[in-house]
Order: structure tokens, then sequence, then C-alpha cells
């Protein structure tokens, strides 16, 4: 080999490992020659004589780097050996090189089929062979090396996520808490609206990651009463128009709160558009139609719902039947007419809600 540059394969990956191959072979001289061939360059070479043993160890521990097998060997020859190895998601990351004395291009077609990785006819220059184990074994280097990477990065990306979640929902628990030492009427109204608003928003047709956002955020609806003055907020009866201008006032409290705690635009438009109407005469802004955020709609017919079906300082409570019935009737006015199809067809759901929390509510907007 004088000259001619050595292909070693450790040198090449400069690891320190040695690499095993393991040989499946009864011809002698073929043996010998793989031998030769791979171990003064730094391979460790296994010969087995059999394809079952050869399976045995491939499946078994340490597994080879890479399997050299002739395509006529004992019991599992070298395509059956191919195809068991490349079926096996935990095994198919192993070069498999069939080794013939005749060049068939239907051997080859078929080996190939099966996801051998490599054919070499016999008799093999002996640098070439070397050349294709190292080669083979380099791409088996780089993709598990990627792999690998990827799956740390990906535990990365998983462990920060649980991390943001669990200061996102001591945030918003926060904020909820303080919006219920401000707000003592709130009750169980935050929970409810929440709870509507995950049922008609699965209604809506989006998956079970919106809803649940949707669900999270919405009861932040009304966080924005945080930064109103009391004599409005816990005030007995109807308010004074003047009074009703402030209090519209909590939708912009809200959504500027959210947006400096850097709350996700979900939760901000929750705070900021939930009594915006689908006509247009809500407010703050006077959006309509789909100008609205759907996440702020499908709060929006949670909220009325619930304003709706449960007593107030001002008012009595009313029967689902009338509340729905006054609903689908706002249907394309005050509300989405696709939300308030989707309200229909899930409102024993909502029933069912308003009676697992149910209280003495008595809060309002
Ligand atoms: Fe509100
Ligand atoms: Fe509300």
């Amino acid at each position: 080999v004088g000259g001619i540059p050595i292909v070693t394969a450790a040198a090449d990956l400069q690891l320190a490992t040695r690499f095993s191959v393991l040989a499946c072979v009864t011809s002698p001289r073929v043996e010998k020659e793989i031998s030769d061939a791979l171990v003064p360059f730094g391979y460790k070479v296994v010969v087995v004589h059999d394809g079952r043993v050869a399976l045995e160890r491939v499946k078994g521990e340490p597994k080879p780097d890479l399997v050299i097998s002739e395509v006529e060997v004992p019991t599992v020859g070298g395509f059956e050996l191919a195809l068991a190895i490349k079926r096996d998601p935990h095994l198919r990351i192993i070069p498999l090189v069939l080794v013939t004395s005749f060049y068939n291009l239907d051997h080859k077609l078929k080996g190939f089929h099966v996801g051998v990785d490599d054919f070499l006819y016999y008799p093999f220059h002996e640098l070439e062979l070397r050349a294709r184990v190292s080669s083979l074994l380099r791409l088996k280097h780089f993709y598990t090396r990627l792999q690998s990477e990827k799956e740390h990065l990906d535990e990365l990306v998983r462990k920060r996520t649980r991390e943001l979640d669990r200061l996102n929902l001591g945030l918003i628990s926060a904020l909820e808490g303080a919006n219920r030492l401000k707000d003592s009427n709130t009750g169980n109204h935050i929970r409810r609206v929440s709870e509507y608003s995950r049922v008609l928003a699965e209604a809506m047709g989006l998956d079970g990651f919106d809803a649940h956002r949707i669900q999270t955020y919405a009861s932040l609806h009304d966080v924005g009463k945080i930064g109103l003055p009391d004599h409005i907020l816990k005030k007995d009866g109807k308010l004074t128009p003047a009074e009703f201008e402030e209090m519209k006032k909590h939708t912009v409290h809200g959504y500027e709160l959210l947006r400096d705690a850097g709350m996700e635009e979900v939760a901000q438009n929750i705070a900021l558009h939930h009594h915006e109407r689908w006509d247009g005469r809500g407010y703050p802004h006077g959006l309509r139609g789909r100008e609205i955020p759907l996440e702020a709609r499908v709060v929006a017919l949670g909220d009325v719902y619930d304003a709706l079906t449960t007593r107030r300082s001002y008012k009595e409570a009313m029967p689902h039947a009338d509340a729905r019935e006054h609903i689908l009737e706002l249907a394309g006015k005050h509300f989405d007419p696709h939300l308030v199809d989707a309200f229909a067809l899930v409102e024993d759901r909502l029933v069912e809600v308003s009676r697992t929390f149910d209280d003495a509510d008595t809060g309002r907007a």
C-alpha cells in the first residue's frame, strides 16, 4: 500500500474507538481478504460462518458498527439478513455490505430493495473495501451525531417550554387573584366563562391546544377591572352613563396590563375585545365581523351567556332556554352567527358547566 493514502476509519473520524466489523463469510479466502484489508488499519473484525449467528450478534450487545456478509451463507442468507436488519428500527442504522463473486443485476436490485447499503464483488481490491467501509461508517457517524443533537435540542425545547408554561400559569393565577381581591363580586364567573369559552372554541373546530389557550386566558378577560374605582365596581344597581363609560375602560386597562406583562396576543385580544359586537356596535374599538379576533368573539359569547344565566345585583338569573332564545336572536348582531350555531350544538355541555360551577354570582360586565 506504500505511497497510497491510507484510509483508516478511526483516523478519519478522529475517534478513539476501534470500529468493529462483523463478517459473515464461509469462504476462507474472502475471510482472509477482509481481515487483511481491515485489521491492520485499526478495525476489529469478528468472523462468523452462519447468517443466524450473525443476526444474533447484531441483535445482541455490543453491536457491530458494520456488517459484511456473503450472499450465500448457511441458514439465514445475505438478503434475509439485510431484510431483518433494515426492518428493525433499532438495527437499521447499521450499514450492511453484501459480498458476492459474480455480478448479477437481479441480485443487486433485490439487495437495494431490501436495504443493502453497498455491494462488493469478489475478488475485491483491499483499498476499495476499506474505502467503502470507511465511508459507510462516516455516514453512520454523522447520522448518529445529528440524531443525538436533534434529541438534545428537542429535550431542551421541551424543558424551556415547561418552564415558560409554569411561569405563565403563575402569572395568570396571580393576576386572577388580584382581580378577585379587587372585585369581590366575581365569584365563579371567571371559572364559568373560561369553561364556556373552551367548549365554544372546540365547537368552532379549534384543536385542543388552541381551545385550552382560550380557556386559560379567558379567565383574565376582566382583569382590567383592577384599574376601576370601587364606587363603580361595587355599585349596587345600574351604572349612570358616565360610570358606564368608565366601566368600558376595563378592556383597555386589561389589554395594557397583559401586554406589559408580556402575555401572548391571544390573552391581550381577549381582554381588549371581549365587548366588541359582530355588528360593530361594541367597544372599545367598534370592530366588526371577523375584524374581531376569534378568541374575543368566543369569550364574548361565553361572558354574555353567563351574565344572562346568573343573578346580578340589578337582575334575576334567566333560565337556559330563555338565554338560548336571546342569544339566537343576537346572531349576526351581537355575535358571530357561526359561533351562535356552534353554541346551539353544544348547549347541553354549557348547561352542565353552569351546574358544576353554580354559585350566587352577582358580578357584572
Ligand atoms: Fe368585561
Ligand atoms: Fe365578564
